[in-house]
């Protein structure tokens, strides 16, 4: 049965979400200028710190006491191996810190990013960047904003006069690589420039403020840019999956385009990647 939610409900629900982003933010904020006790997950190239565990704890605590009955997925608490259990029901996604190995690094740009999805689609999406001082909020229907001011993307309409996003990923396969290599070099030498700020919440916030007109990642997980995808969406921008079609919250990549011919002329010129996720 379909999950109805009134507009006071979502309301409420993006209140709830931007408290315990503040919370978080707060938690993040403090450790950033501490010493770190990092470990690696799989890849090796995958960080993972005492802070990022003990947000997620904290997050999933707290919604535990205020919505017992709405569903979770973290990623520090989920199985990677085996495929999600995402259902129709309210599910909060969350990543305690996007952009960890910035976090690791001492970059300021990392974000903590939960998104709220009815029926499996994202209904409020918060990304909090507490080093910067930027809390980006959004409802289904609603627009976003960043501190409060309402955000619209750009309006160029060639791929050619536009900045991209593309990140490099934890990908590091000998094929990814030669695949990464030739996207840089088209991007480099086809559009006015590449950027990359090393997590993809900050990079669909980026689109939402116009501050790119494209960007495409791949080997990500839906908490990675569930939050981010509804703040860029309700800003104007046009969300894709990369081969085309619409972006699949568990598909593992996203592209964008601040006009959906932008959008379309990306998918065109990159070669795509080939997924290595669950
Ligand atoms: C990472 C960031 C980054 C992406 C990686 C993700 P994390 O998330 O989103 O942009 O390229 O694939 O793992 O690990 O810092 O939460």
């Amino acid at each position: 049965m379909s999950v109805q939610v009134s507009p006071e409900e979502l309301e409420e629900y993006r209140d709830f979400a931007v408290e315990v982003a503040t919370k978080a933010g707060e938690m993040i904020k403090k450790a950033f200028y501490k010493t770190k006790t990092v470990t690696n997950k799989g890849s090796g190239v995958d960080p993972v710190t005492e802070t990022d565990k003990a947000v997620e704890k904290w997050v999933i605590g707290f919604i535990k006491e205020r919505y017992p009955e709405h569903r979770f997925i973290g990623e520090e608490t989920t199985d990677l191996d085996a495929p999600f259990d995402f259902r129709d029901d309210l599910t909060w996604i969350v990543d305690p810190i996007d952009g960890t190995n910035n976090f690791v690094h001492n970059v300021p740009e990392v974000a903590f990013s939960m998104g709220l999805t009815a029926n499996k689609k994202v209904i409020v999406g918060v990304v909090n960047l507490p080093v910067l001082d930027l809390m980006y909020t959004s409802m289904k229907g609603h627009g976003s904003y960043c501190n409060g001011r309402k955000l619209v993307t750009g309006s160029v309409e060639e791929l050619k006069k536009s900045i991209v996003i593309y990140d490099t990923s934890v990908l590091r396969t000998p094929w990814n690589v030669d695949t990464v290599l030739k996207n840089v070099r088209n991007i480099i030498t086809k559009t006015h420039g590449l950027r990359t700020y090393g997590t993809a919440a900050v990079h669909c916030c980026k689109m939402a403020e116009g501050h790119a007109q494209a960007f495409v990642e791949y080997g990500l997980y839906c908490w990675d840019f569930v939050a981010g995808l509804l703040i860029a969406q309700e800003a104007g921008v046009h969300v894709m999956d990369p081969d085309g079609g619409p972006c699949d919250l568990m598909g593992h990549r996203i592209l964008m385009g601040c006009t959906a011919k932008v959008a379309n002329e990306l998918s065109a010129m990159i070669t795509h990647h080939k997924m290595h996720r669950p």
